[in-house]
């Protein structure tokens, strides 16, 4: 041993594909396990010499391409299942198949991205580069025509004289110890130290920064907005499709759009009055709805309490009480009627509030009623 100097490795150097071969099952029959062989290109058959295991390489790519598989698959579960469930095509909202592209893609995506990443940070101990064998003679050799072994001084079974006599013994042309340097005896690793980390940091701004300004200011690339400007016609906008010009269309005669049914009882209430029955029973959500819906279009003229207290001040004809024997006394559909088509100077609300809602309305409007105009077995 040099003094100041650790010792690393010794190397032996050969001149054939075939000596190195040799030498390498050879050192793994004297029981070395710390040692490397280099040689200028693959050597065939040299993975069997050093009876190398398979890489555990292949683990991370599994662990992180399944890990890819799952966070696809709970991303889109969510996304149109739970968020945003949208019925396309009358298909489930988690539908298997229509996952299978993206899913594969994104595993395949983390498998590679995490292999490589895992492969240069954690097996290679990026950014620390340094190594006893670089720049040294022996490297020098057996990266242009010669083959070497070196076998390091950290072996269990490492012993200066017996490993020079080892190699002696395949016969290696030259038998050189390899010296540890200062730095690499002190390495650490430098993936945590703040240098490093900040050049991430300086490296992660300048190129957001360059590709902002490029994409953005310089070459202005409009974002994607294909939904909003998409050929469409708006209200009241021509169009030249139809001989006429009008955008807007008439339902095609004979049909009923859904949800629209048609009121069959126009001018004649008292008709409405005796065929329409109202088929929405009585329930907490049912008076919920009516609720909102008369505090909205009923009660600035009707008052909160249907007894014809309005908010108006005199700019429209006061309304009378709906707490009268006649409006308490009418059917349900005969306010349907009034509600639907209006009533003298009382305006029509069929555009603002749906079949629906004008019976839930009234359902409401039933129970204000009731509150009034208590009977004795109500309170009991
Ligand atoms: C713009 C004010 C106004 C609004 C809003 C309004 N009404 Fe009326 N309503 C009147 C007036 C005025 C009358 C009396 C009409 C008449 O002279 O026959 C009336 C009459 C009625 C009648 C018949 C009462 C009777 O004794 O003949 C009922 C029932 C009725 N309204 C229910 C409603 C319901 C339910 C709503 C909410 C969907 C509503 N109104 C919204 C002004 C309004």
């Amino acid at each position: 041993m040099i003094s100041g100097k650790i010792l690393y490795s010794y190397t032996g150097i050969f001149d054939t594909p075939d000596q190195i071969i040799h030498a390498t099952e050879k050192a793994v029959e004297s029981g070395y396990t710390k040692y490397d062989v280099n040689t200028p290109y693959p050597l065939h058959g040299m993975d069997k010499a050093m009876k190398l295991k398979p890489s555990k390489l292949g683990y991370v790519a599994l662990v992180f391409g399944l890990s890819g598989t799952l966070a696809t698959l709970l991303t889109i579960w969510w996304m149109s299942a739970i968020d945003y469930p949208i019925v396309i095509g009358g298909k489930p909202l988690f539908s298997f198949p229509a996952y299978v592209p993206i899913v594969f893609e994104v595993t395949v995506l983390s498998a590679a991205i995490m292999t490589v990443v895992s492969m240069l940070f954690f097996f290679f101990k990026l950014p620390n580069n340094s190594h006893p064998l670089h720049g040294t003679e022996y490297m020098k050799k057996v990266s242009a025509d010669k083959y070497g072994i070196s076998i390091q001084a950290d072996d269990p079974k490492f012993n200066e004289s017996s490993v020079k006599k080892f190699l002696e013994s395949v016969h290696a042309t030259e038998i050189i110890p390899i010296y540890w340097d200062e730095e690499e005896v002190n390495h650490k690793n430098k993936i945590l130290e703040p240098k490093f980390i900040m050049f991430l940091i300086v490296v992660a701004i300048i190129t957001s920064g360059v590709t902002y300004f490029s994409f953005n200011k310089l070459m202005y690339m409009v974002p994607f907005n294909w939904m909003m400007d998409q050929p469409k016609l708006s209200a009241q906008q021509q169009s030249p499709i139809f001989a006429d010009g009008f955008g807007m269309r008439q339902p095609v005669a004979g049909t009923i759009a859904r949800g629209s049914m048609v009121y069959q009882f126009k001018g004649q209430p008292d008709l409405a009055g005796v065929k329409l029955v109202n088929p929405i029973p009585i329930s907490k959500e049912s008076l919920a709805l009516g609720q909102v819906k008369f505090d909205i279009y009923c009660s600035p003229c009707h008052g909160y309490n249907a007894d014809g207290v309005s908010r108006l001040r005199g700019q429209f004809p006061n309304p009378p009480s709906l707490h009268s024997d006649k409006v308490r006394n009418w059917s349900d559909g005969r306010i349907f009627a009034v509600i639907t088509e209006g009533q003298n100077t009382m305006p029509s609300y069929s555009s603002q509030l749906s079949f629906d809602e004008r019976w839930a309305v009234i359902n409401y409007l039933r129970a204000l009623q009731r509150a009034l105009n208590a009977k004795e077995s109500d309170v009991q």
